[in-house]
């Protein structure tokens, strides 16, 4: 009797925030989804003889669409936490990273993250930036759906400081942000970034990983990586 799916390629699901350069942006000509990410899972689809389905979604929402089985998994610069470890599965670790600060340009005050106690702090909502701005004393936290709108507000003058993942804020300086902003200080945190996965297929975790350890093997993880960030 032929299987069910016979003749079709099994389809990976994809769920990602996609206003997260350079891990998830969109193309603003071909509106496709690029970046580190999206070509790392677009290379583990290929390996595991996958089409890779993605889709665009709130970072608050990714956690929930794979518990209600609507994604395979979250690709999305997600770190690897122990209370989010709990509701998902995570890969092994594919890129370290950490959260700094970005202030105003000219602003002398803020320093790093020892100069945020009673500051306004904007962060994406969900996002480990969040939960750190929310340890800080007296500060007032506002979440932001993405953090492109975080960073519009502080040039606004709306927030003090925002926290955010390290390589999207140099990304960010870099490429349209160094007028306005600056990042200052030393990373707060050491962080891991694994693609996460519905508890209830461990299967998948497996050929997830072991995609992974090909892809590093046969090169084409460093090659994907020095398009985004060099050697
Ligand atoms: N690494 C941070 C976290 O896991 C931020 C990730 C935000 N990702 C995104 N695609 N917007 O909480």
């Amino acid at each position: 009797k032929p299987a069910a799916n016979e003749g079709k390629a099994t389809v990976l699901k994809v769920g990602t925030e996609p206003s997260f350069a350079p891990f998830e942006f969109q193309d603003e000509k071909s509106k496709d989804y690029v970046g580190f990410d999206m070509d790392l899972i677009r290379a583990i689809g290929k390996q595991m003889g996958a089409e890779v389905e993605i889709q665009s979604m709130g970072f608050d929402g990714l956690i929930p669409a794979l518990e209600a089985g609507n994604i395979d998994v979250a690709v999305s610069g997600m770190t690897i936490t122990e209370e989010r470890a709990q509701k998902v599965n995570f890969s092994k670790p594919y890129y370290k990273s950490g959260l700094t600060v970005v202030v105003k340009t000219g602003n002398n005050t803020i320093k790093g993250f020892g100069d945020l106690e009673g500051k306004k702090i904007g962060a994406q909502i969900g996002t480990t930036g969040a939960e750190e701005a929310k340890k800080i004393k007296n500060a007032q936290v506002r979440e932001f759906n993405t953090p492109p709108e975080a960073f519009m507000e502080l040039k606004a003058g709306g927030v003090d400081a925002v926290i955010n993942d390290k390589p999207v804020n140099d990304y960010f300086m870099k490429e349209t942000g160094s007028k306005d902003a600056q990042q200052v200080g030393e990373p707060l945190t050491a962080e891991d970034y694994g693609i996460a996965m519905s508890k209830k297929n461990t299967e998948l975790a497996d050929k997830i990983n072991k995609a992974l350890d090909e892809l590093k093997q046969n090169g084409e993880y460093d090659k994907i990586y020095e398009k985004w960030f060099g050697k």
